[in-house]
């Protein structure tokens, strides 16, 4: 028989398991319904797509184009390959001579392109990762040629690449007396941290050789902090390759005291008012341009659906409210400007959206070119030590951190901040949303389907009519001049120095270069096509390719798809590529 204090026990754990229930569906609201939102099931779908590849055939025809377009298609894909033969040919042969030696390479030249037509293209197109030289805003390769540099360095690059060598060079004159001395710092540190701290508006700092480790010592001091475990960031938001802070695709462990947050998003800021285990969030302003999107990059263009959109004032707004919660519930709130610190504005985006937050990561361009991470914040949250309980320390320590060269090499980046060139570059940052919408005007007049969007000199192109073969713009782009970094169209970061007549001839070139792929036919379409048509396709083609893979109908037959044929490993013509 039940006794009263039995029920009242019952009613006190059904209360208790009705709001784990409510807090547990509170977190599955708050992330994004795209795979990206959910790590685990992204990671799932990752092991999951099988490899598969068209034959020469299928590769011109993935979109079901009549026989004539793949026939213009596949002569200008092969005039364009002799154009790459001939003009990086030493380029391309140096960077043959370590195929399977650096493996950086052999990963990014794996990924310019969706898997599917990737070692064609390979084939076709030998990229060169060689350059001898930089100057202005161009960098030039080993066969002598002049490429306007649109890499951005991954964004160290903010002032022009001049800019940079002088850091380097009167930085190392400055310090050159102590040389490689560690563990003790050079005098130019005190100068280094005065501006620093200036700069961000905290009250300590700390120096590590990338963001990656700033980024870390970061979450570790908030954890240390505030006794609480887990870290949000938000969906798609770079911040290094540690595990904690990529949980998803990428990591072959799942992340347990990761929250992947939905950006952006009311449900968001009601786990953050609600959940008690979290430590901190964490903030990459990146993310304005593309919210809940991972970095982009030509990989992943299997159709035309990357989106992009950067609007100020709706960035600002969350980031006050983002501030308010964090406040209110103690959770340390960390920009990650990494990326876009000094390059938005001098105070980075803390001054660029009006917003403080408690901790700030800075990186790549800090240095003046050298290996940097810099994590500035409140003094009581950098403490690494507790008064009262001298055992219980927060451990963080890097053999080369404050490196006197690198401390050198910054010191001149942040003189040089104050300086009235440098002053006069930041006054002009609003052209670039002109440019970018001006370029836009020109592809809409003459109906050529690449569109940009910016967050003032970081650009990305996405594409306004369905296509398979958006990726194939980065090589007409190549072809044109123009430097891009592995990511191809995803990504295309402008210098400060870039003068107007320099930017011009850059969007004559991508603007020529557009017209040309049009003319290639590579942007065919007919009613069929559509975004969901290309995905529904793509699918398709996996689950025929694991169906051949798992031997079906009768492993070594090759597969035939709706579009002509594919082929996977256990497929009898998967050599036809090889
Ligand atoms: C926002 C952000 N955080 C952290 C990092 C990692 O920096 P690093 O590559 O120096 O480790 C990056 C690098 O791109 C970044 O963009």
């Amino acid at each position: 028989m039940t006794t009263p204090s039995g029920y009242l026990v019952g009613g006190l754990i059904a209360l208790y398991l009705a709001y784990k229930l409510h807090v547990r569906l509170q977190l599955s609201r708050a992330k994004h319904r795209s795979l990206n939102g959910h790590s685990r099931m992204a990671r799932r779908f990752a092991a999951w797509v099988p490899f598969y590849e068209y034959d020469e055939a299928g590769f011109f025809r993935a979109d079901a184009a009549p026989d004539e377009v793949a026939e213009t298609r596949r002569s200008a894909f092969m005039r364009l390959s002799d154009v790459f033969a001939t003009r990086f040919k030493h380029t391309a042969a140096e960077t043959a001579g370590l195929a399977g030696q650096i493996s950086d390479l052999e990963f990014t030249s794996r990924y310019r392109v969706p898997f599917q037509f990737s070692r064609f293209v390979r084939r076709h197109f030998k990229t060169g990762s060689f350059l001898q030289s930089s100057g202005g805003v161009s960098v030039s390769d080993l066969d002598g040629n002049k490429l306007y540099d649109l890499t951005g360095s991954y964004g160290v690059n903010v002032f022009g690449y001049d800019f940079y060598k002088e850091c380097i060079e009167r930085g190392s004159a400055r310090v050159r007396e102590l040389g490689p001395v560690l563990g003790a710092y050079h005098p130019v540190v005190a100068y280094n941290v005065r501006r620093l701290l200036e700069i961000s508006g905290l009250e300590e700092i700390s120096f590590h050789m990338s963001g990656t480790e700033a980024v870390m010592q970061a979450v570790r001091l908030a954890r240390y902090h505030t006794g609480r475990t887990h870290l949000v960031r938000f969906c798609g938001a770079y911040h290094g390759w540690w595990g904690d802070v990529q949980p998803g695709v990428g990591n072959p462990i799942a992340a347990r005291e990761t929250y992947t947050l939905n950006d952006m998003s009311d449900a968001a800021l009601k786990v953050l008012r609600t959940r008690r285990d979290i430590a901190c969030v964490l903030v990459n302003p990146l993310q304005a341009l593309h919210p809940n999107s991972s970095a982009p990059g030509d990989s992943t263009l299997i159709d035309s659906g990357r989106a992009a959109h950067f609007d100020r004032a709706a960035y600002a707004r969350w980031l006050e409210r983002l501030r308010a919660v964090c406040t209110e519930r103690g959770i340390v709130l960390i920009f990650d400007e990494v990326f876009v610190g000094f390059r938005l504005a001098p105070g980075g985006a803390q001054e660029y959206f009006g917003v403080r937050a408690d901790m700030v990561t800075y990186g790549k361009t800090v240095a003046g070119g050298l290996p940097i991470g810099v994590l500035c914040g409140r003094g009581r949250f950098m403490r690494r030590f507790r008064e009262d309980r001298p055992a219980d320390v927060c451990f963080a320590r890097g053999t080369f951190n404050s490196h006197p060269y690198v401390m050198g090499s910054m010191a001149e980046f942040l003189e040089k901040l104050d300086t009235e060139p440098v002053r006069t570059l930041y006054q002009g940052l609003d052209v670039w949303d002109e440019r970018a919408r001006a370029l836009n005007e020109r592809m809409a007049a003459e109906d050529l389907p690449v569109r940009v969007a910016n967050l003032s000199t970081i650009w990305t192109l996405y594409y306004v009519r369905p296509s398979r073969y958006n990726w194939m713009f980065q090589y007409y782009l190549r072809a044109a001049g123009l430097a891009l970094s592995w990511v191809g169209t995803g990504r295309l970061i402008f210098s400060l120095n870039y003068t107007a007549a320099d930017y011009l001839e850059v969007a004559d070139r991508v603007m020529a270069a557009a017209r040309d792929m049009h003319r290639d036919g590579w942007w065919w379409s007919d009613a069929q096509l559509s975004n969901k048509s290309i995905r529904r396709r793509v699918l398709k083609e996996m689950l025929q390719a694991r169906w051949v893979a798992a031997g079906r109908p009768s492993a070594g037959s090759a597969a035939t798809s709706p579009i002509g044929s594919i082929n996977s490993p256990r497929s009898k013509n998967s050599g036809a590529l090889q």
